[in-house]
């Protein structure tokens, strides 16, 4: 696993740790930053007992700054439209993972950086960090997922006031706006997610998973349809060794010991 640009940890509770890391651009994702991204996602993020992913930012003052401007200054339209694919692809890619990602905002989080929160399940933000899609400053606008993902989560009026006028805003108002989930004090943001990760990873990961796929797919669907997906996916949830386990533990008054199974 030979990355220079990202690095993981897995911690005993089932709990990884994925942070971006380079910090002397601010996390900012150019192509060998996003690939090593993409490439850990798809074939070295482990598949067995990961319970949930943090995804945080190398350094005290980004999360991540966005898609690389020096880089993509200086690219054709073609290279362009391979970068904005391949982002789209290890973004997909996250929202799809059946383990939750919980991204932990430790300072920037600006265009394809807010883009990649907003493809986790669950952001948190440190009270010092900037929210924002400066991409119309650039003569783009978020087309990493930005743009879609953003209005499904706080509707179009707001999105589009964030996104036509490129302003950053606090931690706390994206609060309000529901953009992050929680705002912790700088020095404990890894610790409130490690916290908030864990309390994840002790439930039963089948129906965590099957809980993420029925809210994210069902939202996507009509109501009827949703329904119907809902049933398929808690039958299936009935049929695990973790729900007997689950519901015989609670019978006797202790903790579950959930195997995933
Ligand atoms: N791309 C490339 N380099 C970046 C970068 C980015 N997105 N963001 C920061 N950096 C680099 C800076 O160029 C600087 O490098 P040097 O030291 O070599 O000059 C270094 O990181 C530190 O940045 P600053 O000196 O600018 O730090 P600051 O504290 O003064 O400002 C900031 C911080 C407000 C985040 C500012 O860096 C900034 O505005 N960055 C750009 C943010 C942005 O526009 N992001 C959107 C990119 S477009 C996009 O993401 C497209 C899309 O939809 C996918």
């Amino acid at each position: 696993m030979g990355y220079e640009y990202i690095k993981f940890e897995k911690e005993p509770t089932g709990v990884g740790i994925l942070t971006i890391h380079r910090p002397k651009a601010l996390n900012a994702l150019n192509w060998d930053t996003l690939r090593d991204l993409g490439n850990f996602v798809e074939n070295d993020l482990p598949k067995e007992k990961l319970r949930a992913l943090i995804i945080t930012g190398s350094g005290d003052k980004a999360f991540v700054a966005g898609a690389d401007i020096a880089q993509m200054s200086g690219m054709s339209s073609t290279e362009f439209k391979d970068y904005v694919d391949y982002a789209h692809k290890v973004y997909g890619l996250i929202t799809d993972n059946p383990c939750p990602s919980i991204a932990a905002i430790n300072g920037y989080a600006l265009g394809g950086g807010c883009e990649l929160a907003l493809a986790c399940d669950i952001r948190i933000a440190s009270e010092k960090a900037k929210l924002g899609f400066p991409e119309v400053k650039l003569g783009i606008f978020p087309g990493w997922g930005g743009s879609q993902r953003i209005t499904r989560i706080m509707g179009n009026g707001k999105a589009k006031e964030l996104i036509f006028t490129g302003e950053m805003v606090s931690a706390e108002e994206a609060l309000s706006h529901g953009l992050v989930e929680k705002v912790v004090p700088h020095e404990v943001i890894m610790k409130e997610a490690k916290e908030l990760a864990e309390s994840i990873a002790k439930r039963a990961p089948l129906a965590v998973s099957a809980a993420k796929k029925a809210v994210n797919s069902g939202s996507e669907m009509e109501l009827q349809k949703a329904l119907e997906l809902e049933k398929t996916l808690i039958d299936s949830c009935f049929d695990t060794e973790d729900r007997a386990e689950g519901m015989k533990a609670f019978l006797e008054k202790r903790d579950p010991e959930f195997k995933g199974k």
